[in-house]
């Protein structure tokens, strides 16, 4: 069989060309990095526990009525999704302050905030994805202001919902960081939710303990890192049936 062209790889991920014209094969890596590639490191099964989580929750997005670009699982480490000309802007939804919030405004970690707060960041690695305004996105054509309206509306509603989800499963949603891409569709174009949603780009607290149960536990050396993914898979109900013995399991083939 022809290997598959690869389109890019990530930090986290790796884009493959998919089967059929716009389509993308997104496979999951272990590979770990956090403050923009500077801490490099593996997490066991995490390739494998993010395709599943975010699977699930651009799953259950989908069915409430938010458009993504998510087609289907295809197995351990990857999964079919439309191609998208993604938005060079990183969105920030925040409900409790956390991280680089905490640190610019020095607003202790784990105040709740007094209400939901959107950030945007310029999707750029070697500027280190700095903060920006809606003002940049517009005046520098990254998103028309309509645009920036529709992702605006669908990252709160996104919020609503996850917060609510995880809630009921003990974790709290502390913040998350979205991307989104244009779909186009009969010379129509739409927004549509792309990336992922897992462990690596939200912050998840257990509700009753506050510990951390995503990436601040590799960012911050807290051990316990594949550990805390597992958890997370568990308690959404889909870590692979035999148990976390399954994420070493065959590697993607197509
Ligand atoms: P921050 O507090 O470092 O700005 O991160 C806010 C949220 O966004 C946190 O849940 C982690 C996520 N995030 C990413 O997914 N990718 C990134 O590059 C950064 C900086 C944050």
């Amino acid at each position: 069989m022809a290997r598959r062209r690869q389109i890019y790889e990530g930090k986290a991920k790796v884009l493959f060309e998919g089967p059929e014209p716009g389509t993308i094969v997104q496979y999951f890596k272990d590979d770990a990095t956090a403050f923009n590639n500077k801490k490099k490191g593996t997490i066991t099964g995490k390739g494998v526990l993010n395709n599943r989580i975010s699977e699930f929750l651009m799953m259950r997005l989908g069915e409430m009525g938010v458009p993504t670009h998510f087609l289907r699982r295809l197995n351990m480490r990857e999964q079919l999704i439309r191609q998208v000309e993604i938005v060079p802007v990183e969105v920030i939804i925040r409900n409790v302050a956390a991280g680089s919030i905490s640190k610019r405004l020095g607003i202790e970690e784990g105040t709740p905030l007094p209400r939901s707060i959107v950030e945007y960041c310029y999707k750029n690695d070697e500027l280190d994805d700095p903060l920006i305004a809606e003002e940049h996105v517009t005046a520098f054509g990254w998103a028309t202001p309509q645009e920036l309206d529709e992702i605006l509306a669908l990252s709160l509603r996104i919020n609503d919902y996850l917060s609510g989800m995880f809630y009921g499963i003990g974790l709290k949603l502390v913040d998350f960081k979205l991307e989104f891409g244009r779909l186009w569709e009969n010379e129509q174009m739409r927004i549509v939710l792309a990336d992922e949603i897992s462990p690596d780009s939200c912050r998840l607290w257990d509700v009753s303990t506050n510990e951390k149960m995503d990436k601040d536990r590799f960012r911050r050396d807290l051990g316990s890192v594949e550990e805390a993914y597992q958890e997370v898979a568990r308690r959404l109900g889909i870590l692979p049936e035999s148990g976390p013995a399954d994420l070493k399991g065959p590697e993607a083939v197509q």
